[in-house]
């Protein structure tokens, strides 16, 4: 019997902290070494001229989860982690939707039933909580989160999925006991509601009014108000797909007060902006664009890189959240000509979050090759219970891995796409780095364009909690390397 099954020979091997030249040999789907060289072994992968870093972990994208008024998302694990693997990814954690007057548990098995099988990636469960009763809150979420559920997301907007502040608080003080995670989607309702009815009533109904009506105030007011429900409770929240500055000052105050307050950002916060949902000409394909928080401007990417490079933000997620533009469902569908209420929200992007950052952050200087692996990989499996199964290369952990060439050039355009729906927001966008081939559990599931699959390898994870020691939780969940302590590529 051969010492491995398969050897990655000759890469450059990068994680969170280090950077080497290693091969890595893998044995019935884990990492077994990771040594100068390797002699014996069996299946050989070159890898020389490439990268080998932690397969990409995403822990915001939503999948085969209904939307409001019946309209389903285009993709369904099958599409969505084809989609995913392609963009380099090994892990996914999407939502199991808590519809108002159903129970978690109902909501958490239905979910299963979407996943078993049709999965090319591993995957974990987040929840999102939408009716916080008391045998949710006594019962269900304590017994999800020690079945391996550790994590939930709460809702500030949205008419289907809004709590008030006192649920806001039920959710929290329940995190705290449970150690879980608490995911917050920070907009105010009332005031979108107010800004909404405005707009319709001077007639501005196009796409890009769905911008003005949720300015970065509105999210500025809920970032605040969360932070001081969770100062209150004394429990750490993450504050999800931060947009822009405004919200990110909020974080960054709290932070610096030792609150326990992490925060994640997105692609559409760095390479699209509020004039892209103008579309050519005021017209409906800026529904394309159409997600919440809604993209700022270009002095706002700056806020976020700021808040990339200095620690304010641990990761860096797709929240894919994938809808045709054409057809009855899309974001063209008739009720959505209407108004931009009803535009569904939500872009995809889990194919394209990895290239973006590689090439906007490592390649334009912004970040280290190191951060990269951390923003996209190691931190998500820190906050959410899989470190260190996932998210890093060592001896004895899973064997996910994307090779990765950080130099070729791509233009991203729907024909490259492996995802659902008809169209990617990111159309004509130029990157530099892309990757060449992934491996779930030492499996090839990607390569050279193609997912080879095999459909049904990926499996379901169950989390552990995310515990840090409290004097520790800044520095741990910090980004792996401190800014300017690894290798930048390169260099
Ligand atoms: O517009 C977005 N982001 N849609 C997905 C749902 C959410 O709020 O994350
Ligand atoms: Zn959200
Ligand atoms: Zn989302």
């Amino acid at each position: 019997m051969e010492a491995y099954d398969l050897v990655v020979r000759g890469g450059t091997v990068v994680t969170a902290s280090d950077t080497i030249k290693a091969d890595i040999g893998i044995r019935d789907g884990r990492i077994i070494a990771v040594a100068e060289t390797i002699t014996t072994g069996g299946e050989t992968f070159d890898a020389r001229g490439l990268l080998v870093m932690p397969g990409g972990i995403d822990s915001h994208v939503h999948l085969a989860q209904p939307g409001a008024g019946g309209v389903m998302l285009a993709d369904d694990f099958e599409t969505g982690t084809r989609s995913a693997v392609a963009g380099g990814n090994t892990t996914l954690i999407p939502f199991a939707l808590q519809r108002r007057g159903e129970s978690l548990r109902h909501a958490v098995a239905a979910y299963h039933s979407e996943a078993e099988g049709k999965s090319y990636c591993d995957y974990g469960f987040h929840l999102i909580i939408t009716d916080p009763t008391p045998s949710v809150i006594g019962q269900e979420l304590p017994s999800l989160v020690n079945d391996g559920y550790s994590s939930f997301k709460v809702f500030m907007t949205y008419d289907d999925m809004v709590l008030n502040d006192r649920q806001l608080l039920d959710v929290f003080e329940c995190a705290k006991e449970c150690s879980a995670l608490v995911m917050v989607h920070c907009e105010g309702y009332d005031a979108i509601r107010f800004l909404t009815e405005r707009l319709e009533r001077a007639g501005k109904t196009a796409p890009y009014y769905h911008a003005a009506s949720r300015p970065q105030v509105v999210e500025r007011e809920a970032t605040h108000r969360a932070i001081s429900h969770a100062e209150l409770i004394d429990v750490p929240i993450m504050i999800v797909h931060v947009s822009g500055r405004e919200p990110m000052e909020q974080i960054r105050w709290a932070q610096q007060r030792g609150l326990k307050v992490f925060a994640e950002t997105c692609p559409q916060y760095v390479a699209l902006t509020a004039e892209d949902l103008k579309g050519l000409n005021m017209d409906e394909s800026g529904g394309k664009y159409v997600c919440s928080p809604p993209p700022r401007d270009e002095a706002n990417w700056e806020a976020i890189w700021e808040g990339l490079k200095g620690g304010v933000f641990s990761t860096f997620s797709s929240d894919h959240s994938p809808f045709m533009y054409e057809g009855p469902t899309g974001k063209l569908n008739p009720r959505a000509r209407t108004s931009f209420r009803w535009v569904p929200n939500g872009i995809p992007g889990v194919e394209t979050r990895l290239p973006i950052l590689f090439s906007r952050g490592v390649v334009g200087g912004r970040i280290s090759v190191n951060e990269f692996v951390a923003l996209t990989s190691t931190n998500h499996a820190k906050m959410y219970g899989l470190y260190p199964r996932k998210g890093t290369i060592a001896p004895g952990v899973d064997a996910d891995l994307v090779v990765w060439d950080p130099n070729r050039e791509v233009t991203i355009t729907q024909g490259l796409m492996h995802h659902g729906p008809d169209y990617t927001p990111y159309e004509g966008q130029k990157v530099t780095g892309w990757p060449v081939a992934t491996f779930v559990r030492g499996t090839c599931v990607f390569a050279h364009g193609d997912v080879v699959g095999p459909l049904g390898h990926g499996g379901f994870l169950k989390r552990t909690t995310t515990k840090y020691p409290a004097a520790e939780w800044q520095s741990t969940t910090r980004r792996g390397a401190a800014v300017g302590e690894g290798e930048a590529l390169g260099q």
